[in-house]
């Protein structure tokens, strides 16, 4: 097992990354839950699943699991879930000294770690991430969050958990799509800012999705420690450093709004091509060179996630996905932030791209 410190100021944490953990939960857990009832917000895939593992492990320890559990899905991040998950925190007279514990994916974390963040102005949460993607991204570095009829992610807090668990055994049971979708937030890890990392990946990867345990601990545990470094150095995203991670994003987020956040393409997926366009992009404009822009798209299509527009069955043009752009929340005064790499493991903020350059960059890849 790795254990990995998040060194926020005044409020540190730690992620464990290991097998095991969700069955050996009560013992990771000894000295942090102060009550017999401990409210656990889940979702009907991940307790179906995962309930029995939990709820033996608390009981072997005299707990008493209170359970909520909601629909699997991106609209269980709605106003409506809030209210009514918050009146139930409420009902079990959760106070501010204790811990709420969310066990699922990025929804599910999402949603608890806002509860948790308006909970009499703010109560403690832990994190027991069953996803590739949460134990990678979301369940580190406090971001919350839920969707609104404007858009995603639009209203939230952020809300450090006291504890991460990342269970390895809760990937088993994850389907295969939703383990490459979370792949996609691994790979950026070394786009972004660690070229030997991008070179791990290529040479280890396939293996590591295919379930060997002990490349999954290396990967998980390493991305956990970038996404660490990262948020401890710019918890709030003011100084640029934070917004490294949205590389792909920006495109991505465009092809996700145009397939109207459905399950034509997960988030993963449109991350995927989205950090393929961002290389292509900066090659375009004379940054990466154009053998590292094919390393990436290779590696992207190899493990078997989107790399070319043209096969997206997207009924847009680049005019239209630009215009998906403008209501990135990323917007800033005007401007909408790009990440671009000047190689690969070297990315970097551009607030000054033209997105009439990249309405018709879009064009000729959809060609
Ligand atoms: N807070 C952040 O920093 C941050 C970062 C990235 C993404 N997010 C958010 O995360 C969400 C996406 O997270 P996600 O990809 O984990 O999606 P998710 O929570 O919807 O989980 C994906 C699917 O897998 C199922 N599932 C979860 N664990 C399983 C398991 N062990 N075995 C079998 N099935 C399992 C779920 O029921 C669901 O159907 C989005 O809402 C996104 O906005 C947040
Ligand atoms: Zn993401």
């Amino acid at each position: 097992m790795a254990v990995i410190p998040v060194d926020i100021a005044g409020r540190p944490y730690d992620v464990h990354v290991g097998t095991g953990l969700l069955a050996n939960l009560a013992e990771h857990c000894r000295g942090v839950l102060r009550k017999r009832t401990v409210p656990i917000v889940t979702d009907s895939n991940v307790h179906a699943l995962w309930g029995d593992v939990v709820e033996n492990a608390l009981r072997s320890e005299g707990y008493e699991p209170a359970w909520r559990i909601l629909p699997p899905g991106e609209q269980t991040k709605s106003w409506d879930e809030l209210a009514a998950t918050v009146n139930w925190l409420l009902s079990l007279e959760v106070e501010r000294g204790d811990h709420v514990i969310a066990l699922g994916g990025g929804v599910i974390g999402d949603l608890t770690g806002f509860c948790a963040s308006v909970l009499k102005r703010g109560c403690n949460f832990i994190q027991l991430p069953t996803t590739l993607l949460a134990q990678v991204d979301s369940s580190v570095g406090g971001k919350t969050a839920i969707n609104t009829p404007a858009g995603k992610n639009l209203v939230g807090a952020f809300h450090q958990p006291a504890l991460v668990l990342a269970d390895l055994a809760a990937l088993e049971t994850l389907p295969r799509r939703e383990l490459l979708a979370g792949y996609a937030e691994v790979v950026k890890y070394g786009l972004l800012g660690d070229a030997a990392f991008f070179a791990w990946c290529e040479e280890h990867a396939a293996a590591m999705l295919n379930g060997d345990a002990a490349l999954r601990e290396y990967a998980v545990a390493h991305n956990v420690a970038a996404k660490a470094r990262i948020v401890a150095e710019d918890e709030f995203e003011r100084s640029g450093t934070r917004a490294l991670l949205n590389l792909g994003h920006t495109f991505g987020h465009a092809l996700e709004a145009q397939t109207g956040f459905s399950d034509a393409l997960l988030h993963g997926e449109a991350v995927a091509m989205g950090m393929v366009l961002a290389a292509r992009y900066s090659a375009r404009k004379g940054l990466l060179q154009p053998v590292d822009t094919e390393r990436v798209a290779r590696h992207i299509e190899a493990i078997g996630l989107p790399a070319d527009l043209a096969r997206l069955d997207l009924r847009a043009n680049g005019q239209v996905l630009v215009g998906h752009m403008l209501h990135d929340k990323k917007m800033d005064a005007g401007t909408l932030p790009f990440v671009l790499m000047r190689e690969i493991g070297r990315a970097f903020l551009d607030r000054e791209v033209d997105l009439a350059d990249v309405a018709s960059f879009l064009d000729e890849q959809l060609a």
